[in-house]
């Protein structure tokens, strides 16, 4: 009877875990409760924050892209369905039953048509329960609650893109959802600033007449970033003025605009959610470290396989592949393989030449692992040696990440490995004879070396010093295109070498080092047999 019994419960285990073979390594409940404690701890007195889910994004007719979530919303709830809204109290409030709360989570309606066709949705129970929210409702709910945003001193929002559109499908998407926020706060844009103007009306103000024609420059430089200053007419006569008198009295009318009158904040959010997202905590570095280990290991991989014959979508597909075994859910950006010119272009996505030939191969990948996202690059011949001249750019480019590497310390700089690797590759250029001297201005070395990975690819960050536990890229880059003024055996060879950086108290650790990155290191790993050499498909055009 006993034995029944065991093998009973046995069988229940078993069959319940079949059902739920899903992944169980999600950031927990408790660590978005520490992230939302820790934003409220930054808010100041009678403040709410609203945060908003991302919405579906269509691609065609009925197919929509892949839902992704928004980064500052994954991490302080973990909701992972689109069209949700956090509200983020300063303080405790009280409902009409008299039930104290200090945050709502609004979520997408359960509903069992919808989820017959797109998977379950949480709804009210799982946010409850799941996600730890005492006070949870549909998002259908959110146009008639009774908050009144406008009763509290400050209301702070992240810049709305205006990039959702209506679809009509439910009356609570996304875009319902903003609306029904702009109307209940007032939301004028005309009221209040965005990060840039009120840079520069706080520069307008403070600086004296007779500086006028730096801010004037300042301003015409704001222009390429944020054309619609261009609107505002003051500062656009303020920028053109010559005489003294003109500036002074537009001077004044700028500076009255510092004092629009409304309790809208658009950069505490994103300001405060940089600092705390920049440092990652050890739950985080859990994830974030397999996502790294898993896309070194993908290029490990691709080491092996990798033959002249073979095109850059193939060699894409092996990565991406090696990510999908581990059971990473997604890329954290599209996938970059681009073979010799291709390879010169920063961000090439297109993966589209069919044979990489005897070219230099330039692959910068990352598997998004539970939210997280890794960014390794290797670039590597693909014949399984590096000529002369590749192996020399190769150099230049390794020796600035090695140098770089090392300045990844509690305290340094976060401008600095850039600096350093820029030099070195100056100095290295101009001993091949590729710059005339190591001052010219050139345009071979065009991005810089570091920036926070997590949740983003380009994690947000205040780029101070470095802090114990960020997680940071060092990524110098060479790139030579057709058509440079320089040697034409130079041509084509663009070389970038992408790792992710772990500060800690013992010093820099490289968490994608399982990627192998010396020149000798690559030739051997290419040179080793690859499962992929006997994975023979048939010929279509046979
Ligand atoms: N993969 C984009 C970057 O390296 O920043
Ligand atoms: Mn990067
Ligand atoms: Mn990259």
């Amino acid at each position: 009877m006993k034995i029944f019994k065991i093998l009973f419960v046995a069988f229940l285990a078993i069959s319940f875990s079949g059902f739920s073979q899903t992944p169980t390594d999600f950031l927990s409940k408790e660590f978005h409760k520490s992230r939302r404690d820790a934003l409220r701890s930054k808010m100041p007195a009678n403040s709410v924050s609203v945060v908003f889910a991302n919405p579906l994004r269509n691609r065609a007719n009925d197919v929509d892209f892949v839902f992704h979530q928004d980064p500052n919303f994954y991490y302080l709830t973990g909701y992972r369905e689109p069209n949700g809204v956090l509200v983020l109290f300063s303080e405790n409030q009280t409902d009409e039953n008299g039930q104290s709360y200090n945050e709502i989570l609004y979520v997408q309606k359960r509903d069992a048509r919808a989820e017959q066709w797109n998977g379950k949705r949480l709804g009210i129970e799982g946010a409850k329960n799941e996600l730890g929210f005492k006070m949870a409702f549909n998002s259908e709910e959110f146009a008639a609650s009774k908050i009144n945003f406008k009763s509290f001193d400050r209301l702070f929002i992240e810049k709305f893109n205006d990039d959702y559109r209506n679809s009509a499908r439910d009356n609570a998407e996304v875009y319902d959802l903003v609306l029904a926020f702009k109307e209940k706060a007032d939301y004028n844009p005309k009221n209040f600033l965005s990060p840039m103007k009120k840079q520069i009306y706080e520069l307008v103000k403070s600086t004296p007449i007779e500086n006028s024609a730096n801010v004037a420059q300042i301003i015409g430089r704001a222009l390429v970033y944020d054309p619609s200053l261009k609107n505002d007419e003051d500062l656009m006569k303020f920028k053109d003025a010559t005489s003294n008198d003109l500036k002074k009295e537009l001077k004044q009318k700028i500076s009255l605009k510092l004092d629009a009158k409304t309790n809208i904040d658009i950069t505490f959010l994103s300001r405060n959610l940089a600092t705390l997202r920049e440092v990652k905590t050890k739950e985080e570095l859990v994830l974030l470290t397999k996502a790294v280990r898993i896309s070194a290991i993908g290029q490990a991989e691709v080491m092996k396989a990798m033959k002249p014959h073979m095109s850059e979508t193939e060699l894409q597909g092996i990565h991406e592949f090696v990510y999908k075994k581990y059971g990473a859910e997604y890329e954290g950006y599209p996938s970059i393989v681009g073979a010799g010119n291709n390879g010169c272009i920063l961000h090439y996505i297109e993966n589209s030449k069919t044979k990489v030939g005897n070219e230099l191969v330039l692959m910068d990948l990352g598997a998004e692992y539970r939210g997280y996202t890794a960014d390794v690059t290797r670039t590597i011949p693909a014949n399984g040696k590096f000529s002369k001249e590749q192996k020399a750019i190769y150099n230049l480019v390794f020796k600035g990440q090695e140098e770089g590497i090392k300045g990844y310390l509690i305290g340094e700089s976060m401008g600095k490995p850039n600096l350093i690797a820029r030099k070195i590759a100056n100095e290295g250029l101009f001993k091949l004879g590729i710059i005339k001297s190591v001052d010219e201005k050139h345009p071979y070395f065009p991005h810089g070396t570091s920036h926070h990975i997590g949740l983003d690819v380009h994690d947000p960050g205040n780029y101070g010093n470095f802090e114990e536990n960020m997680v940071v890229t060092m990524e110098p880059g060479i790139y030579i295109p057709e058509g440079s003024n320089c040697d034409k055996k130079w041509w084509g060879i663009g070389v970038r070498i992408e790792d992710d950086i772990l500060v800690t108290k013992n010093g820099p650790v490289n968490l994608s080092a399982e990627a192998p990155r010396t020149v000798e290191e690559i030739e051997k790993m290419m040179a080793k047999k690859s499962v992929l050499n006997d994975f023979v498909l048939p010929d279509l055009d046979k």
